[in-house]
């Protein structure tokens, strides 16, 4: 695999995805620009042992302030994991950081590809995209979001098909399902019962308890993008996930049984932009990705 750039780099999953390809052999460039989504300091964190990998470059930018094509100089894959996560701040005035990080800088990649034989555009979309919608979530439904965030995820969606469509970039757009693993996001649910376990602090329930998820692995995560990646797929929308559907109640359950103590827990009304359950339809992942 020739030169990969990965934007993000410095994020939960794109420093995952950055560590198997150097280990894999691979040169890679990362950029990020550390955010404040959640503490910078946790990025750094994520990024201290690739920033000893002699086949690794960071840059420290703003991919919509960048040189894109010093950036992109070489680069033969393209991982673009760069985003603002999160369905919950994606209401209200926060909305344009979800349009400038998750529309516009896929925007501007795309733009800067056009003229440079990208080999692969790997996107890092979201199973919030389907919205509420009859379970399992297949690729052939219409996707219909029903937060913010989903719909900026969709949006980028639509431009890389834009792209493909008019200047033939060819890309793959990988809709992953909650994801988990060491490094996960601190504002995300395991991270945060694990936490307040640790801690005996109160973790905040919205709803019942009930809702379901099709958790994923990291390294389950990042196989399939590296397969995406290699494959034949071009223009394609593939789910990630975790192959199984658990609610927030049986997770809780099992991470109180690995710490040995009990979740003090404090119950709110639910919360709007957030599905009711979710899980994969893995078909199309095992057909294109042999994931
Ligand atoms: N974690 C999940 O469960 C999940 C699920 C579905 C989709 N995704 C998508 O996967 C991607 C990675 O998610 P994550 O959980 O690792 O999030 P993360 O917040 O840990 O990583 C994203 C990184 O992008 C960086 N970034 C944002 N805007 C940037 C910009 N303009 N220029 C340079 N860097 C920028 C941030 O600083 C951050 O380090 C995101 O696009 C997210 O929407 C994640």
């Amino acid at each position: 695999m020739s030169k990969c750039l990965i934007t993000g780099v410095a994020g939960f999953i794109g420093s995952h995805l950055a560590e198997k390809l150097i280990a894999d052999g691979i040169t890679v460039v990362g950029i990020d620009s550390f955010t404040s989504y959640y503490d910078p300091a946790l990025k750094k964190q994520n990024l201290a042992k690739l920033l000893n990998e002699p086949n690794f470059t960071f840059w420290e930018a703003d991919l919509l302030e960048v040189n894109l094509s010093l950036l992109l100089k070489d680069i033969g894959f393209c991982f673009h994991l760069a985003g603002e996560p999160g369905v919950r701040l994606s209401w209200g005035h926060s909305f344009q950081d979800y349009l400038d990080r998750n529309v516009l800088t896929t925007q501007v990649m795309l733009e800067a590809l056009k003229e440079t034989g990208i080999q692969k555009f790997v996107y890092a979309s979201s199973s919030s995209v389907y919205g509420t919608c009859a379970l399992p979530m297949s690729e052939a439904v219409l996707p219909r979001p029903i937060s913010p965030y989903g719909v900026t995820k969709l949006a980028a969606e639509q431009i890389c098909q834009a792209y493909r469509e008019n200047y033939q970039i060819p890309y793959v757009a990988l809709r992953y399902f909650t994801v988990y693993g060491p490094r996960q996001r601190p504002d995300m649910a395991f991270s945060k019962i694990i936490r307040c376990l640790m801690e005996e602090t109160e973790f905040t329930i919205y709803g019942d308890g009930q809702q379901t998820r099709d958790f994923t692995y990291v390294d389950d995560i990042v196989e399939a993008t590296i397969a995406a990646a290699r494959s034949n797929a071009s223009g394609e929308v593939i789910n990630v996930g975790g192959g199984c559907q658990a609610s927030l109640f049986e997770a809780i359950s099992i991470l109180q049984k690995i710490t040995g103590k009990e979740l003090k827990i404090k119950y709110l009304e639910g919360q709007k932009g957030d599905p009711i359950n979710t899980r994969a339809d893995l078909t199309k992942a095992s057909r294109l990705l042999n994931y």
